[in-house]
């Protein structure tokens, strides 16, 4: 069989962006209690039973060595106010931490304050996945906060606003949706 032709980089970055996703700060701290976090748009729902979360982090992010090798981190969902802080913790490490108010979770990992979900995890495993790691979570507290969430797509961010929500909310088949079992 002739092999395929090889994908074009641009091309899948392109299509990728045609995924919308919300946006999430992944923290945790080092060995020496030192809080850390980056920026994470990859991140899903793995498993309800047990309750699974997955992220998936470059492996040439200083966070990769972290959440690798550490034995918890939180997953804060950053809210539609947040971009500032999507963009802070995506950029060199020095002070990402400063002026952003945290407080330490139940875990003793620093949770954002603002976000709209703060999901504890300790880490269930680590898959390979080409240039990134899958790292697999074990959810062990949720809290959600009020606000909307902060959406991403092609490379941008999106800031609906709270009354277009309530909107699709009042229109949508939410239970039937939020119950349903994918
Ligand atoms: C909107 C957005 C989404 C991102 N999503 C991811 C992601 O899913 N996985 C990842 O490894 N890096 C992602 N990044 C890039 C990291 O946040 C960035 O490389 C960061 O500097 C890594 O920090 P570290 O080297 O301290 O770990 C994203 C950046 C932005 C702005």
């Amino acid at each position: 069989m002739e092999s395929a032709p090889p994908i074009d980089l641009r091309l899948m970055r392109h299509a990728m962006g045609q995924f919308a996703t919300g946006v999430t700060v992944i923290t945790t701290v080092d060995d020496a209690g030192t809080p850390a976090g980056c920026t994470v748009s990859a991140f899903s729902s793995l498993s309800l039973d047990p309750p699974l979360v997955l992220v998936c982090i470059g492996n040439g992010r200083l966070m990769h060595g972290l959440l690798t090798s550490t034995p918890a981190f939180a997953v804060n969902v950053l809210s539609a106010r947040q971009a500032d802080l999507a963009l802070r913790f995506a950029r060199p490490p020095k002070d990402r931490f400063a002026g952003s108010a945290n407080h330490p979770g139940r875990l003793g990992i620093p949770l954002l304050d603002g976000a709209i979900a703060h999901i504890q995890c300790t880490r269930y495993d680590v898959l390979p996945g080409g240039d990134h790691a899958i790292v697999i979570g074990e959810v062990q507290d949720i809290r959600i906060n009020e606000g909307e969430p902060l959406l991403y797509a092609k490379g941008a961010f999106l800031d609906v606003n709270a009354e277009a929500w309530d909107h699709a909310v009042a229109d949508a088949p939410h239970e039937w949706l939020l119950s349903a079992p994918w």
